[in-house]
């Protein structure tokens, strides 16, 4: 027989092993506690959406020009995974009648991404984000809401130590404008700058402020800022923004060079990052308001505002102490010999209290106490041929080695 090579996981995607899995489960614990103390109901989406849904609302992002999983179904339909939740939660709002309701509508959903992106650590083709929405409300207060809920989330994981960044990118009204002045800024520059910001530079010039290229950097500091140029209305929702953030004790770092990647934001955005380190570092968790993305998705015009923090990087830098202690298992119970159907009894029994495993391998009373200790079972219930005639069993202490002769019935109340 040909000896065939195993078949592995996609690049830039990854398994979550129940080692890990703690992790993940605090942290959307933390997600789902934090998002119901703010008032916000928990939504599903399909990962799978009309490729079309995702175009419409950001072109030019890096995240649908060149990092969307498209393709054709079966039925010739053009369908994307993904890439991020705000244009489905949008999508679904409408289509379920949520906009109907009481407004705004407050929305989380936890659940993976995609994005064919260059695989590296933090940065995986499937993802997992905790995903929050209010859509329906133009306050400023829902600005910094959503801020503060990141925030929570984030402190509540063990992450306290953060650099919240925020800049204002205006609107349709008054964005326009500014881009005018910052294209006529970078022209006469345009042959020092990178091959991709030439390209950017009529296309997509609000992204040159965020290039991480360092051939680039030197013609910033010049470059025009948006919040000098916003129109009196977005001007006043920034300044109430600010005040508000300033009430909630939450600190900030103004960043005029941060645009965000995807194109419906207007207004506030901003992004934390682990505090401390500097350099460049990847996002935990990044948002804005996007009052123009229901319009731009074919639905009545309606402000929206959220985050998305990503759980994958959260996992990987959450303190140890953030993650319950729970071992895998609370009772081994091992037979001895071939008592399959009466170990299994015993289990059933058992799993009235806790978490119960049968070693059911043919292997030596001494290798399978062995994997009693290796899985952390508290308990061992042990079941010889002639005890489970009696349906007796002992029922053995692991940490202290005390043991017991039990008739199975007993076992619960023992357990408990
Ligand atoms: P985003 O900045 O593209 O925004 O992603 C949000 C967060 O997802 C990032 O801060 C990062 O933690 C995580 N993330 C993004 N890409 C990856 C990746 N390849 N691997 C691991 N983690 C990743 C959005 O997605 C917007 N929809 C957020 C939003 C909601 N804005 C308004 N509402």
């Amino acid at each position: 027989m040909p000896r065939s090579e195993p078949i592995k996981a996609v690049r830039g995607v990854r398994d979550i092993l129940p080692a890990d899995l703690p992790r993940w489960r605090a942290a959307e614990q933390a997600a789902r506690d934090v998002g119901h103390r703010f008032g916000y109901e928990e939504i599903v989406t399909p990962v799978l959406e009309h490729a079309e849904l995702i175009e419409r609302v950001g072109e030019d992002t890096d995240a649908v020009a060149k990092e969307l999983y498209r393709f054709d179904d079966r039925g010739g339909r053009n369908l994307a995974l993904r890439p991020e939740a705000t244009a489905g939660v949008v999508r679904a709002y409408f289509e379920g009648g949520l906009n109907q309701g009481p407004q705004p509508s407050r929305l989380y959903l936890i659940g993976p991404m995609f994005r064919y992106d260059r695989p590296q650590k933090g940065r995986y083709r499937q993802f997992y984000q905790f995903n929050v929405e209010a859509i329906g409300g133009a306050e400023p207060a829902l600005d910094s809401e959503v801020i503060e809920l990141a925030d929570a989330w984030l402190d509540e994981v063990g992450l306290g130590d953060l650099r919240l960044e925020l800049n204002s990118i205006g609107d349709a009204k008054c964005r326009p404008a500014y881009l005018e002045r910052l294209k006529a800024y970078y022209r006469p520059l345009k042959d020092q700058l990178h091959g991709e910001c030439q390209l950017r530079l009529e296309r997509n010039p609000l992204r040159l402020l965020d290039c991480k290229v360092p051939q680039c950097q030197p013609f910033k500091k010049d470059a025009p800022r948006i919040t000098d140029f916003l129109c009196d209305e977005c001007s006043a929702h920034w300044t109430s923004v600010l005040r508000l953030l300033d009430a909630a004790s939450l600190e900030y770092v103004l960043n005029p060079y941060l645009v965000r990647g995807l194109d419906y934001y207007t207004r506030t955005v901003f992004e934390f990052y682990p505090g401390g380190a500097s350099g460049q570092q990847d996002a935990l968790a990044s948002g804005g308001r996007y009052d123009g993305l229901a319009e731009a998705e074919g639905w009545p015009a309606t402000p929206g505002v959220g985050f998305a923090g990503g759980v994958d990087r959260v996992t990987e830098l959450m303190p140890i102490d953030s993650i319950p202690a729970k071992p895998p298992l609370d009772v081994l119970v091992i037979p001895d010999g071939d008592l399959a159907i009466e170990a299994a009894e015993v289990a059933r029994i058992c799993r009235a209290v806790g978490a119960v495993a049968v070693d059911y391998a043919p292997k030596s009373l001494k290798a399978k106490m062995r994997s009693a200790n290796k899985l952390g079972a508290r308990w061992v219930v042990l079941l010889t041929p002639d005890e489970a005639k009696r349906r007796v069993a002992q029922l053995r202490d692991m940490s202290s080695g005390d043991q017991v002769e039990l008739d199975w019935v007993e076992l619960p109340t023992r357990l408990a």
